[in-house]
């Protein structure tokens, strides 16, 4: 008999679970195959997991003949949806305290609101409580994984590491190095930076569900020499990731533009150093040219396109059209950007994506936008095949809608003929009251109906 556990601590290997309701995965890219063929709906499937991973995901007859004998299958209730967890590709947890810091655009915002709120950080104390409020609003809005920057102390680092490793959340994070233009309680040095953040790679790197991200903040933040150190550390740690920040403002543009002459674009700056490539994750990219759609697309580099950011911080709209163009398109994640971004819900992440994809003249239809929230982001983050789909092999991290969550939603879903228009209305009026439950390797870390783990 195997038996159902609500919200475990993560620590041991999880029990085998089953869970049977309507379900959406992938069968490939929509931007390659078209939403027909991208999507897998099986409107009654079992989702079955052991040991941290999926081991069936399909239509419930199927699933039902190859479950072990006396397996538990817990039937969800009506109006629930199974769909791979989010995958929030660019995020800043120690931004988390000033979301929703009012009027000003990108430069003048770092100034004014985030280095302050970041320089709080030396604290211990408030670093930990940060971490484990941003990490329990992950849960509650289904983000199973995350690329986060951290602030330029180590024990930023540290602090979230411990917490996500509590949960057992697949979290790609970084010590954040920052030698120029900002305040100087911020600021490392190109020999210091390259060595805190070695040790963290030895600390953290491959520990759970853990990776380390190799962070220049972005090319205004780093002196040359920073930006050298942090090519030879990835030359060093090729399976670690780098993040950054590339192409979001225009007077930021100018200033990169300004701080290196020589350089024919943004992009090639980071390519100087060494620093595009798989593996590679940029956020935003939104005034980019052909040539480094070209360079970024040829080195397996990505992109996060952070649509409530760009609209709050009124950065611009990023070009699917540009980015994704058939002969060399190019990896996108879908992101918060949080503290930029004003939310962590990802269902309203994906309804601005849409927004600025209708301005840009491409209603983009709501396969797309789950796609890139998931698989999307699993690729962006060369992690395809470990997560971002219900398929058999994945890391067992599931996100249960409620496809009537509000009033005014559930009259509305009366209406709807078939799953992407389903879909389309919960990226377009759902939030935070959708997500029923958010399973992390196996386990349920969320209950909306029950309230959080630890409570019960
Ligand atoms: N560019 C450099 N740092 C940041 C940041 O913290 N947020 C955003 N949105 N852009 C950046
Ligand atoms: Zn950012």
């Amino acid at each position: 008999m195997i038996r159902i556990r609500r919200g475990a601590k993560a620590t041991g290997p999880a029990s085998p679970v089953a869970l049977r309701g309507p379900m959406i995965a992938w069968r490939g890219d929509p931007f390659d195959v078209g939403e027909r063929r991208a999507l897998r709906h099986e409107p009654d499937a079992i989702v079955a997991m052991a040991d941290g991973r999926i081991v069936h995901a399909g239509d419930a007859a199927r699933v039902l003949r190859e479950l072990p004998q006396g397996t538990t299958v817990e039937r969800l209730p009506r109006n629930s949806l199974m769909l791979p967890g989010f995958v929030d590709t660019h995020v800043h947890y120690p931004q988390f305290p000033v979301i929703a810091s009012r009027g000003a655009q990108l430069l003048d915002w770092l100034a004014d609101y985030t280095f302050p709120s970041e320089a709080a950080f030396a604290n211990a104390r408030l670093t930990s409580r940060v971490a484990r409020a941003y990490l329990d609003e992950n849960l509650r809005q289904g983000i199973t994984s995350a690329a986060v920057f951290c602030t330029v102390h180590p024990g930023s680092v540290d602090a979230l590491m411990r917490e996500a490793l509590a949960r057992d959340l697949r979290i790609v994070a970084g010590k954040v190095l920052m030698d120029r233009n900002a305040p100087r309680a911020l600021r490392d040095t190109p020999k210091r930076g390259y060595d805190e953040s070695k040790a963290l790679i030895a600390r953290w790197h491959g520990r759970g569900r853990l990776g380390y991200a190799i962070t220049p903040r972005f090319a205004v933040t780093s002196s040359p020499a920073q930006l050298e150190a942090a090519g030879a550390l990835w030359r060093e740690h090729p399976d670690c990731w780098v993040q950054s920040h590339l192409s979001e403002n225009r007077g930021e543009i100018a200033w990169v533009r300004r701080l290196f002459p020589r350089e024919r674009d943004y992009v090639a700056v980071y390519e100087r150093f060494g620093l595009v490539g798989r593996r590679a994750i940029y956020g935003h990219g939104i005034h980019l040219a052909e040539r480094e759609w070209r360079a970024l697309a040829a080195s397996g580099a990505a992109v996060a396109h952070c649509p409530t950011s760009n609209l709050f911080l009124g950065s611009g709209l990023f070009r699917f059209d540009r980015a994704k163009k058939a002969a060399r398109p190019v990896e996108v994640g879908l992101a918060t950007d949080v503290g930029g971004g004003t939310t962590l819900s990802f269902l309203r992440t994906m309804g601005e994506a849409y927004k600025i994809a209708q301005l840009c003249g491409w209603p983009m239809p709501a396969v797309h936008a789950f796609w890139l929230a998931t698989q999307g982001g699993a690729r962006a983050l060369d992690l395809e095949g470990r997560i971002g789909n219900l398929a058999a092999g994945h890391d067992a991290d599931v996100v249960v809608l409620d496809l009537a969550s509000t009033p005014a939603i559930a009259q509305r879903m009366e209406r709807v003929r078939g799953i992407e228009e389903a879909l389309f209305v919960q990226m377009t009026m759902g939030d935070d009251r959708a997500i029923r439950e958010t399973w992390i390797a196996g386990r349920r870390q969320h209950d909306r109906d029950h309230g959080p783990a630890a409570a019960r």
